[in-house]
């Protein structure tokens, strides 16, 4: 889809509630370049949407390989008026917002990963990064979101970890058909720009609680043995849920672990030899 019709559409949706909307061809990260026009001054709600990053950012300092054609890139920002730390759910809250969108276009598969992954088939299909940033004295939120739509197998190569797209996950989907209809891209990125709105607002009125048994519901690892790894340390376990507040609780043998950050990994190792 061409960037300006894609704007186009984006802007018959949205165009009243965010103060800057674009859809670019080409930029270094759509994350980047929101810090810089909220550096510059300009408006705190922005929808910026690319169809290639040459600079994607991905979590842990990882890049996010954003070729033309392989995905799409959407960085949307808001300022709060509560304190940064009681908002570190909201990724969880993205990540659910992403999985409701994909369901919407038909894709029933896409469950989540801890904190903020969407797989599909155990594979990733999407990923989120969130950054902050000071914007008039107030806290400013930048969502970061990539979504996969055809990787090149030179980009699938170079990834060190399983992924998948949304033109492999629509053809598991529809397995009879030789193609796989295309994904509408306008629709997948005003659904979501829509439940992420609904999301925010409930869950700065409500708290995570309301999406607890959402997130559990659609938990890849609900029930699973992994090891969740803060970098720091590891912990193995059998996955309980997320908690109120949107911990990942881990049912281990020393007892249950309340864990605020950190990487799941699947394993194959039984509780027993941990
Ligand atoms: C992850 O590592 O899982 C997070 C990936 C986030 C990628 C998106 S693409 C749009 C936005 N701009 C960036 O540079 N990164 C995020």
């Amino acid at each position: 889809m061409k960037a300006q019709d894609l704007e186009a559409a984006l802007r018959a949706a949205h165009g009243s509630e965010f103060e800057q909307l674009c859809v670019l061809e080409l930029i270094d990260s759509t994350n980047a370049e929101a810090l810089r026009r909220l550096s510059a001054g300009q408006e705190a709600r922005q929808l910026i949407v690319a169809q290639c990053q040459s600079a994607g950012r991905g979590r842990r300092g990882r890049r996010w390989l954003s070729p033309p054609g392989a995905g799409l890139y959407v960085t949307l920002t808001r300022e709060f008026s509560v304190a940064m730390e009681s908002l570190q759910a909201l990724s969880l809250v993205t990540a659910i917002s992403v999985r409701e969108a994909l369901v919407a276009q038909g894709l029933h598969s896409a469950q989540l990963k801890w904190p903020n992954d969407i797989l599909v088939a155990e594979k990733k299909l999407a990923g989120i990064l969130l950054e902050t940033c000071q914007w008039q004295g107030q806290p400013v939120i930048i969502f970061g979101i990539g979504i996969n739509l055809d990787l090149p197998a030179a980009v699938l190569a170079e990834i060190d970890r399983p992924v998948t797209d949304l033109r492999q996950a629509l053809a598991m989907l529809e397995k009879s058909l030789q193609e796989p209809a295309e994904v509408d891209q306008a629709a997948l990125l005003s659904t979501l720009v829509t439940r992420w709105q609904h999301n925010v607002e409930e869950f700065l009125n409500q708290g995570f609680a309301p999406f607890t048994a959402r997130w559990n519901d659609a938990d890849c690892y609900a029930g699973r043995e992994v090891i969740v790894s803060s970098g720091a340390q590891d912990w193995q376990g059998q996955v309980l849920g997320v908690d109120e507040q949107g911990a990942l609780l881990l049912d281990t043998p020393s007892g249950t672990k309340v864990i605020r950050g950190g990487e799941v990994l699947p394993t194959l190792r039984p509780l027993a030899d941990a």
